[in-house]
């Protein structure tokens, strides 16, 4: 273990190369899903997005650049605020992620986008060359995202905002912790090491705001802002974690059948709370940061 920013992680020997192509061989296969559900995905992380947009505070011209933007729709937001004479350079390391953003923006008629696929770890820019970086919901799965906010400041020209979105604690989050919490308790996966990189890896304020002073920035902000998911019922949640849930979503296409049905009996009772009209509605809360 090593110290970083008061806060012990996980040395590099133990959370590197190969967490590294595991979690890129996941998300590549995660792209379709975040396809298919794009639009239930953008609107249960409207507010969130929309604070994100609002804090990066970007101006026609700017060049905006977006890490780990699956299918893009953060960025999309920005992009219509740039111009012709700005740029949005959506980004992320899976391909076929990349190739969802790509097919999406220009459904959606963008022309001031481009599209890269780059590890938020190494960025492929010069210093001092960015007027923004956007980043939703990715840090906490980098393998190291102590190196990928130093990579962020480095490019960002000086004063320049990162705004960024994690996900605050499991209790606070049971859109993902319900279906997570099962699959540890059921034993289909161990439970997340101390430190390592996952949906509620960063879910600290004071973890946030030490990671990014660390980085070099020197003005910090951190909400909170509530989300919801909605979903049908039971069945629709599954195929929904099977479809974008990353590693959740991974250990639940490896599942028989009769383990499934296990699963589901369960989740009925715990979606039990949540019911709103014929369907469910299960809350969440983003820490948001903008960052100097
Ligand atoms: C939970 S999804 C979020 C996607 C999008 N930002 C959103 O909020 O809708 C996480 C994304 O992070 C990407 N990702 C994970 N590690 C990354 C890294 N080291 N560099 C760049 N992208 C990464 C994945 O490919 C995936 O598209």
């Amino acid at each position: 273990m090593t110290s970083q920013g008061g806060t012990e992680r996980v040395n590099s020997l133990v959370i590197g190369d190969g967490y590294r192509q595991a979690s890129l061989e996941i998300w590549d296969a995660m792209a379709p899903g975040w396809e298919r559900w794009r639009g239930q995905l953008a609107d249960a992380l409207t507010p969130v997005r929309r604070w994100l947009i609002r804090e990066l505070a970007a101006t026609p011209g700017d060049t905006i650049l977006e890490l780990a933007a699956g299918a893009g729709d953060t960025g999309f937001e920005a992009a219509t605020i740039l111009g012709d004479g700005g740029r949005l350079i959506s980004t992320d390391f899976s391909a076929d992620m990349v190739e969802v953003a790509r097919r999406r923006g220009r459904e959606d008629g963008h022309e001031n986008i481009e599209y890269r696929v780059m590890d938020a770890e190494r960025i492929d820019f010069s210093a001092d060359s960015i007027d923004g970086v956007l980043c939703q919901s990715g840090y906490m799965l980098m393998a190291d995202p102590a190196v990928a906010l130093a990579e962020t400041r480095r490019v960002l020209r000086p004063g320049r905002r990162l705004a960024l979105s994690v996900w605050g604690t499991p209790d606070r989050n049971p859109w993902a912790s319900i279906g997570g919490m099962m699959l540890i308790q059921s034993g289909h996966m161990p439970p997340p090491e101390p430190g390592a990189p996952g949906v509620f890896a960063m879910a600290s304020e004071e973890l946030i705001g030490g990671l990014l002073g660390d980085a070099g920035f020197n003005s910090v902000r951190i909400e909170e802002v509530p989300v919801r998911f909605a979903f049908r019922g039971v069945d629709e949640y599954e195929q929904w974690v099977i479809d974008v849930a990353g590693p959740f979503g991974m250990v639940v296409r490896g599942l028989p059948e009769e383990e499934r049905e296990v699963l589901r009996a369960r989740l009925r009772d715990a979606f039990v709370p949540f019911a709103v009209g014929q369907g469910y509605e299960l809350p969440g809360v983003a820490l948001c940061a903008v960052a100097r």
